[in-house]
C-alpha cells in the first residue's frame, strides 16, 4: 500500500493558492512521488483545484454532511462533492468535534456518506492533552474507532487519521515511540474488526505539526501510512518536500 499524503488547508485559501496546487502538481509530475497525494482545499475552491489539477493529484473535501440532499443550509453533502472534483473527505477532524460538536455517531453516519458518494472517508481520532497525561490516549482511540468507524471498511474506501489533538497547529509532536505505540494499536483494533486483509491494509496517517524537518522520520515510522498535513501543506515548496520525504513504508 502506497502512503497517501494529505493536505488540509483547513479555512485557508482564495483564488490566489490556486497557484499552490499547480505548483504542486508540476513537482509530482517532475518527480513523482512514492505516496498519493490529496489536497483537501476550502469548498469554495474544489471544483477549481480539481480542474486545475486535471488528475495529477487527488482532490478532497474537509467534511460532508450525512444525507444527500435537503434542508440544511450551509452544509455539502458528500455527493456534492464528488460532483465538484472531489475523491476523498475528511471526518471527524477534531475542530469538527470540538467547534461543531460532532460525535462519534455523526462521524460515522458522514464516513457511511463519503462511500455511499463513492469517496474516500478520512476518519480522524485523537486524544486531547488531558486524556494523555491520564494515561487514556490508546483507549481514546480504540473507542473512536470502534463508534466512528462504520462496518464496511476497506483498505480502499478509508484511511484512519491519527491526529493527537495537542499536537495540531502546536509546533508540537508524539516522540517516534509515543507514534508508533499508538498506530500498533490502531492497527492491531483494525485487524481484529476487520480481518487481516483490509484491517492490515487500511493506511493509518499521522497528523499534527508534521513539517519538512520531521516528515522523514515520521513516515518511516512503523504503520504510519502516510500523513494528514494542516498548516505545512499551505505552501507548495513545504507540501513537496513532506511527500517527497515518503517512502515505500506501509
Ligand atoms: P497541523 O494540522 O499540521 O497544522 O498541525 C494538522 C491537521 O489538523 O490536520
Amino acid at each position: 500500500m502506497r502512503q497517501l499524503i494529505a493536505g488540509n488547508w483547513k479555512m485557508n485559501g482564495t483564488s490566489a493558492a490556486l497557484g499552490e496546487i499547480e505548483a504542486v502538481c508540476e513537482m509530482v509530475t517532475a518527480r513523482p512521488p512514492a505516496c498519493d497525494v490529496l489536497i483537501c482545499p476550502p469548498a469554495t475552491l474544489i471544483a477549481r483545484a480539481a480542474a486545475q489539477a486535471k488528475g495529477r493529484i487527488a482532490i478532497g473535501g474537509q467534511d460532508c454532511h450525512a444525507q444527500v440532499s435537503g434542508a440544511f443550509t450551509g452544509d455539502i453533502s458528500a455527493e456534492m462533492l464528488k460532483d465538484a472534483g472531489a475523491s476523498a473527505v475528511i471526518v471527524g477532524h477534531s475542530e469538527r468535534r470540538q467547534y461543531h460538536g460532532e460525535t462519534d455517531a455523526m462521524v460515522m453516519a458522514k464516513a457511511q456518506a463519503a462511500w455511499r458518494a463513492g469517496l474516500m472517508a478520512i476518519i480522524c481520532i485523537g486524544e486531547t492533552e488531558a486524556q494523555r497525561v491520564a494515561g487514556h490516549a490508546l483507549h481514546i482511540c480504540s473507542g473512536q474507532i470502534d463508534n466512528s468507524v462504520p462496518d464496511g471498511l476497506t483498505a480502499s474506501n478509508t484511511a484512519i487519521a491519527y491526529e493527537p489533538v495537542w499536537a495540531i497547529g502546536t509546533g508540537r509532536t508524539p516522540t517516534s515511540q509515543e507514534i508508533a505505540e499508538v498506530h500498533d494499536h490502531i492497527r492491531t483494533c483494525l485487524t481484529k474488526r476487520f480481518g487481516k486483509g483490509e484491517g492490515a491494509a487500511t493506511r493509518i496517517l499521522y497528523g499534527g505539526s508534521m513539517k519538512p524537518s520531521n516528515a522523514a522520520e515520521i513516515l518511516a515510522i512503523s504503520n504510519v501510512g502516510g500523513g494528514l498535513i494542516g498548516g505545512a501543506s499551505l505552501k507548495a515548496q513545504d507540501f513537496g518536500a513532506i511527500f517527497n520525504a515518503s517512502s515505500a513504508n506501509p
